[in-house]
């Protein structure tokens, strides 16, 4: 065999083993780096959407508009419960930032539920309430977790 064909033939092997060593599978998840950009994106969804009912929430006449922004703030919310925050990942006490994450989190998605209830009923003040609820969660999550709000 020619020097060529062998040449050939061990790149193509390194390829090939390549082919099948690398692909991760599509379950993985994400390295702890990742989450930081897809917290990001997570929080920044809700901000949006709390901007959004700022002067809507309770006005009746726009409650699809506002049901439609609580939904935004579910999916973020339900995205962010499953991430990690950087400054949980690297802290010693971990597991015990994680929990308190992951209950800070469903605090807010049951405000938000609140909040739905209240807007399909149309009873504004509850609704308003359930908003100050989830602003109350965002200055105590951002204090414990020292995200620096601008
Ligand atoms: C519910 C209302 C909340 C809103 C509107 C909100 C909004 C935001 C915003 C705008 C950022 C900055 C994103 C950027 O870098 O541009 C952020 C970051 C962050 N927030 Fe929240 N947040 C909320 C609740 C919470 C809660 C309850 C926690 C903790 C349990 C939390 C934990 C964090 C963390 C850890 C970061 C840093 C993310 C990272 O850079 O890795 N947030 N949030």
């Amino acid at each position: 065999m020619s020097k060529l064909i062998v040449g050939l033939l061990v790149v193509g092997l390194i390829g090939l083993s390549y082919l099948v060593v690398s692909p991760a599978p599509a379950n993985v998840r994400p390295a702890a780096m990742d989450d930081h950009e897809a917290l990001e994106k997570c929080m920044k969804e809700l901000k949006g959407a709390m901007r959004r009912m700022r002067k809507s929430l309770g006005d009746e006449a726009q409650k699809g508009e506002n049901l439609a922004q609580i939904l935004v703030m579910q999916k973020a919310l339900i995205e962010a419960k499953s991430l990690v925050p950087g400054v949980a990942a690297k802290s010693e006490k971990k597991d015990e930032m994680i929990l308190k994450y992951r209950g800070m989190m469903l605090d807010c998605l049951a405000a938000t539920i609140k909040m739905e209830r209240a807007v399909l009923d149309g009873k504004g003040d509850e609704a308003k309430a359930a908003m100050r609820e989830l602003q109350e969660l965002q200055d105590s999550g951002h204090a414990s977790f020292k995200v620096e709000d601008d």
